[in-house]
């Protein structure tokens, strides 16, 4: 086997701690309480940027054993109806307390399920957002999809409504596996559903597989790479299964001695990641591949990589307004997040407030934090003389601990300065949330940050 990409030495020091995933900057689990007032306050300071849309469509058809999203299963027509009525209410709130109209770049549909919904609902929803929002053609607009549940008329629906990419979710493609997490999913479904969305003119496909599930072994993932290796999708996500199973109890079925120890474990990453590069596919950082032409390296290049909440993005827009229960908007220094449960949702929602619970304000210091981490983890690069600018900083001053801190990471061959910028070398591209995390205040642990050992 070719030697492996991350030294087994950085990733016993640096693999192992628990980081954020720095979806947000600080992380969620810090935010607090919010109100209908503190929300209306942030949606009222928007100016006129580009937006971006998403919708948390929460519902599926049967549980994933695995499944650490916020969803439900449900097969009752009324709740989905109210959910659907209840979004609208919502969509119409916010878009009324906007000061300015701005202009839509992107809108994702997540879950759950969004397939959940049949081709009218899918329809329903869209219009709920073109009614409220000026939604130009041609926009990056993409959905999350359970092959399973999913047909070729519904793909022909969103094709028609826009949608031009599409995210399917496979995990494994071997039966015993899918069979031990309650998904079973044969290949040939979702190929075909591959092969329909391409002739549908959607320019992007993704799948997402994951590692670290019940009864995987390096022998039999092997097989599910040879799949996706003929399904050639232009762009994967590889996750690492998060086993939480106090927070979500039904993954408490899974047995310690079924789950994969840590070697596997670190041999399953090891074998997607050399498998995957050696397919063509690029890995641009937290758990994403693409092939070689995919814009999101361009725009790497240009230093113009983006990430929100729905991932990595060439979209110009930094905002985020999000529908549905759970979803997380972003605007300007404040995240909001609505009610996680749908009934509560809905009733927030009925009683004419906005369905916001939590949420949070960043003070001037977390901006340039999250500045700094986003341009980390997007561009692989910390831009020194830029940041001094931008925020009137002197930056070796204002970040000193933390450059010292850096020392045994670069020590490690994570990064390395080339004049007055910061850049990721390929082992760090493995660590990246390792690098981040110097930057973050929010962490007070000192190891591995002050750990000076060298490989
Ligand atoms: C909303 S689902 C994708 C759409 C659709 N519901 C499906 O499953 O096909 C989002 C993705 O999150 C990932 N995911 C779900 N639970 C996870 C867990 N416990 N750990 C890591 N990734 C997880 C899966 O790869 C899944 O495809
Ligand atoms: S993985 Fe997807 S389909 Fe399965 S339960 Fe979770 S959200 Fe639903």
């Amino acid at each position: 086997m070719t030697p492996s990409l991350l030294h087994p030495a950085l990733l016993d020091r640096y693999g192992k701690l628990p980081l954020p995933r720095y979806t947000s900057y600080p992380p969620a689990n810090l935010w607090g309480p919010r109100d209908d007032s503190l929300a209306r306050l942030a949606l009222s300071s928007l100016d006129s940027r580009p937006l971006s849309l998403y919708v948390h469509v929460p519902f599926c058809r049967k549980l994933c054993l695995y499944c650490g999203c916020n969803m439900m299963v449900t097969r009752s027509q009324e709740l989905v109806e109210r959910y659907l009525q209840a979004l609208d209410r919502e969509v119409a709130q916010v878009a009324s307390l906007l000061p300015a109209r701005c202009p839509v770049v992107q809108v994702h549909l997540g879950g759950g399920t969004p397939t959940y919904l049949d081709e009218a609902q899918l329809a329903r929803l869209w219009q709920i957002l073109a009614s409220r929002f000026d939604i130009p053609s041609g926009i990056e607009a993409s959905i999350e999809v359970h092959p399973p549940v999913t047909s070729t008329t519904q793909l022909q629906t969103l094709a028609q409504l826009g949608f031009s990419r599409v995210s399917m979710g496979v995990q494994d493609f071997d039966p015993v596996v899918q069979k031990r997490i309650n998904r079973l999913q044969p290949f040939e479904q979702t190929r075909d559903l591959i092969t329909s969305a391409r002739q549908l003119g959607f320019v992007s496909v993704n799948i997402d597989l994951m590692y670290g599930l019940p009864l995987q072994s390096t022998e039999r993932f092997a097989k599910t790479l040879d799949c996706v290796a003929t399904l050639r999708p232009d762009r994967i996500a590889l996750f690492g299964y998060a086993h939480m199973p106090t927070l979500r109890t039904h993954q408490a079925v899974f047995r310690s001695d079924e789950l994969p120890d840590p070697a596997t474990r670190a041999a399953l990453f090891e074998l997607s990641l050399q498998r995957l590069l050696a397919l063509g596919y690029v890995y641009v950082g937290l758990d994403h591949f693409v092939l070689p032409e995919d814009e999101l390296l361009t725009a790497r290049q240009h230093g113009q990589l983006r990430r929100n909440f729905m991932g990595y993005t060439t979209c110009k827009s930094s905002d985020v307004l999000a529908f549905g229960p759970s979803s997380i908007s972003e605007l300007g220094r404040h995240y909001l997040q609505n009610e996680r449960e749908v009934v509560p949702y809905c009733e927030r929602v009925e009683s004419g407030a906005l369905p916001v619970v939590r949420g949070y304000s960043l003070s001037p210091d977390d901006v340039i934090r999250r500045d700094l981490i986003m341009e980390l983890l997007c561009n692989l690069v910390i831009d020194k003389p830029a940041l001094s600018v931008r925020y009137g900083i002197d930056f070796d001053h204002y970040f000193a601990s933390e450059l010292s801190a850096l020392s045994p990471l670069i020590a490690d061959g994570l990064c390395g300065w080339e004049g007055d910028r910061l850049k990721i070398l390929l082992p760090g591209q493995l660590l990246l949330r390792t690098v981040a995390s110097i930057f973050d205040a929010t962490l007070h642990k000192p190891a591995p940050r002050h750990h000076a050992a060298a490989v």
